[in-house]
């Protein structure tokens, strides 16, 4: 006999990227940004005060709200502060969803959503992509009361005009989340659709262009109503007094963040330069990561030659995915030793 809920045992929780004890490996597995944040925040948590600890934290982040706003060209009443992109993504499958309405997505994408859904015991549509990771014309006809679409996707890469998402959220009838957590690494994203929609939730995630994945920070944008039906549902204090402090430092320091995004860019279009050398299948990618495909070996394998060398990348077990590795761009000197590992591995 089982403790839990029916939905609880059968679930198989979600598996996060592998993270290695040893720091002299080549890890390129989870999207961390290579780069360290920005001085302004290394700063600022040294000044953080015996007094933020002792007390509880303000409860929506004003103080990161504002800077977040301003960024944005919203007032601070349209940003919610969040535990990590993924807070958002529970907060949403809770606040929308239950056994009676379902969600929606097209495939193959963030691999968090359906454990979400079966948490919450909540069915889901899920559309396939085409080959070239086009949307889905059938993603407006579900009638779902949450749709989510991962722009740029992953683990795909590939990115979706702002077009045609706001046509999507001008024609379904639910809320439609845009898990933008990736684009800081593409040219355009979604966040003016808040202001024409008020069915458009924006997840944006300070762990990939902030350098802040160990911090826990993310946030939504939308129109004030829709966060504060989401503020109901969060807990009390979901972020903490230093995540907001330094949440805060790292979104107002632009120079550099707009200087590590470059440096990012610039090793991604030398990485699929070299991936394409060596004969594997890589889309462009509008985010921190590749996608490469091998026609010829399986992706399990070199997954594993890799594995052997130190070299942590990512494979997905999954249909549809099976000759497919998503590589995190990493530092020159990282992708070199990756390069130079694949150029081994493909020959033999
Ligand atoms: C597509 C996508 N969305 C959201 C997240 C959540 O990011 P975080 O919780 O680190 O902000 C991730 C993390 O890897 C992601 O890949």
């Amino acid at each position: 006999m089982s403790y839990f809920c029916d939905n609880i045992d059968k679930l198989k929780g979600y598996e996060p990227g592998f993270q290695p004890k040893q720091l002299d490996v080549v890890k390129l597995n989870t999207n961390e940004n290579p780069f360290e944040p920005s001085p302004k925040v290394i700063e600022r948590l040294r000044n953080i005060t015996t007094e933020q600890l002792r007390r509880y934290p303000d409860p929506i982040g004003n103080q990161f709200r504002e800077a977040a706003g301003e960024l944005n060209g919203v007032s601070a009443e349209h940003i919610m502060c969040c535990n990590g992109g993924d807070d958002l993504l529970n907060l949403a499958f809770r606040a929308f969803c239950d056994e009676n309405r379902p969600a929606a997505y097209p495939v193959p994408t963030y691999s968090l959503y359906p454990v979400l859904a079966k948490i919450q015991n909540c069915p889901v549509i899920e559309i396939p992509f085409d080959r070239e990771f086009n949307l889905p014309s059938k993603l407006v006809a579900t009638n779902a009361p949450l749709t989510i679409v991962c722009n740029p996707n992953a683990p795909s890469g590939t990115f979706i005009s702002v077009d045609e998402i706001a046509s999507l959220a001008d024609e379904i009838s639910g809320v439609l989340l845009i898990d933008e957590a990736y684009c800081d690494y593409a040219e355009k994203n979604c966040a003016a659709l808040v202001k024409d929609f008020d069915n458009v939730i924006i997840l944006r995630s300070l762990s990939k262009g902030y350098s802040l994945a160990g911090l826990r920070f993310g946030y939504a944008i939308a129109q004030p109503e829709l966060i504060n039906g989401l503020m109901k549902v969060k807990d009390s204090y979901n972020v903490d007094a230093i995540s907001i402090a330094l949440a805060t430092e790292a979104i107002k320091d632009q120079e550099y963040f707009k200087a590590n995004i470059e440096k990012i860019k610039t090793e991604r279009t030398r990485l699929t330069d070299e991936l394409r050398n060596l004969g594997l299948k890589v889309p462009n990618s509008f985010s921190n990561f590749v996608f490469a495909e091998s026609k010829d070996s399986s992706a399990a394998r070199i997954f594993e030659e890799l594995k052997k060398r130190n070299i942590f990348v990512r494979y997905f077990p999954y249909p549809g995915l099976e000759n497919k590795l998503r590589i995190s761009v990493g530092k020159p000197e990282q992708d070199d030793k990756l390069i130079d590992a694949l150029k081994e591995i493909l020959a033999a």
